[in-house]
């Protein structure tokens, strides 16, 4: 096992910062089992983010430059966190130097640019790996036990949606997120989240068909400065198209049962609500991001006249909890940034050698990272086709 991990993160922006608080508890969830992980550099083009976000979390030092943290020695894994055209460059070079890299999602804005990444991650010693966060999210994780394990049993449909509002404001500014091709933006964005879980929770997807993009809001004011995340920068009077979808929605079948999706950015007053329902042969099961700390249950075969579905709070019975969370205890809640931490530490875990039964569950491999996009790609083209079949 290594005698030291060195990390850096590439992007200080909203997400990056997850990365860079969550590399600093990983050590902290469960026994220390992992050795020493030094926090070393945050490396991002915008030396003021990178500095701030390092001090803050208390990395040694900030790059600006991708290149300097392939260059160093001293760094083993770099968490790539950056606009999804910039996955591939940065992805290859890191690979390229030797350093194990998980990379956020969607792998990349392309499908040929994945595959890429994927030969060349297969050509390496390295480990590479997909944030796919929701897999970590307790109520998540149980309720496709509850599947698994025949409580729920087979799936018959799963309802989700991912409704969030960063685009909603037609003032907002204009970012990489409003650039590229049909199915780059709300679809690929938190779509490729929600196509995550419902292929985790109802096995593989077989076909998609209804595809609808929709673009409501087709121009937005440039920035006057450096944007981070979902901010509302200084805008000037200089417009951009956006070129991409602020709201998908489609239906697919799975392994078992079939779904209906929908996925916004201009949905007012959903911040982040990821939401889904899904029924199943023994009964049903809600989750909402905005209560994650819950699931809610409904069991067949109790009397009509008391049954119905309940409230169960996550707690050390539920995966994740027992033994991760600092307060073991019922109900001391449980949120998104938790579920970096988890991601982190299954990443540590496969990268110090630990065994895979010994371990969390694994980070998604790039094949899964294609997967996704091909999934999101199907919906892209049912809907360049008036809502057609597509198969996978
Ligand atoms: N898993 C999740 O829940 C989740 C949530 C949000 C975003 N994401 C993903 O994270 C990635 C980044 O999204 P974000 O919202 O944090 O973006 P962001 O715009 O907030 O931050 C991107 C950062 O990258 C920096 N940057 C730009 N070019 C660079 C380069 N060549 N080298 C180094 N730094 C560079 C920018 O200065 C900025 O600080 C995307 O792939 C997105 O899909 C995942």
């Amino acid at each position: 096992m290594a005698t030291e991990i060195g990390v850096a993160v590439i992007g200080a922006g909203m997400a990056g910062k997850a990365h860079a608080a969550a590399y600093r508890v990983a050590s902290s969830l469960y026994n220390p089992v992992l050795p020493p992980v030094r926090l070393v550099s945050i490396g991002d083009v915008n030396a003021e983010f990178g500095s701030i976000a390092a001090k803050r979390f208390g990395y040694e030092r900030n790059d600006t430059s991708w290149q300097a943290i392939a260059e160093a020695d001293d760094i083993d894994v770099v968490s790539v966190v950056i606009a999804n055209s910039l996955h591939r460059e940065v992805v290859e070079g890191l690979l390229a130097a030797g350093k194990h890299v998980l990379c956020e999602k969607p792998l990349s804005d392309s499908l040929p640019d994945a595959r890429a990444m994927a030969a060349a991650a297969a050509e390496s010693d390295s480990i590479a790996r997909v944030g796919f966060t929701f897999r970590r999210t307790p109520g998540i994780a149980y309720i496709r036990e509850l599947i698994q394990t025949g409580v729920l049993g087979e799936v018959f449909h799963f309802s989700g949606r991912y409704w969030t509002d960063y685009g909603a404001d037609p003032q907002g500014p204009m970012s990489w997120r409003f650039a590229g091709p049909a199915g780059s933006g709300a679809l690929a964005d938190v779509g490729s989240h929600l196509s995550y879980v419902a292929e985790f929770l109802c096995g593989d997807v077989k076909s998609v068909s209804g595809g609808r993009l929709s673009t409501v809001i087709d121009r937005r004011p440039k920035p006057l400065g450096a944007v981070m995340g979902h901010d509302h920068a200084e805008v000037g009077d200089e417009l951009a198209d956006v070129t991409n979808d602020d709201y998908a929605a489609f239906s697919a079948e799975f392994a078992t049962g079939v779904g209906g999706f929908e996925v916004s950015r201009v949905a007012a007053g959903h911040a982040n609500s990821l939401i889904f329902e899904v029924f199943c042969a023994n009964g049903s099961a809600r989750f909402d991001q905005r209560r994650p700390s819950e699931i809610e249950l409904f069991l067949t075969g109790g009397p009509s006249a008391t049954n119905g579905y309940r409230q169960v709070i996550l707690g050390p019975a539920h995966p994740y909890i027992a033994g991760g969370l600092a307060m073991d205890a019922p109900s001391v809640g449980f949120g998104q940034n938790d579920a970096f931490a988890y991601q982190a530490r299954a990443f540590l875990e496969e990268v110090a050698g630990i065994d895979e039964n010994d371990s969390l569950p694994r980070c998604a491999g790039f094949d899964e990272g294609i997967h996704n996009l091909e999934f999101l790609a199907a919906v892209a083209e049912s809907a360049q086709n008036e809502g057609k079949k597509v198969s996978l």
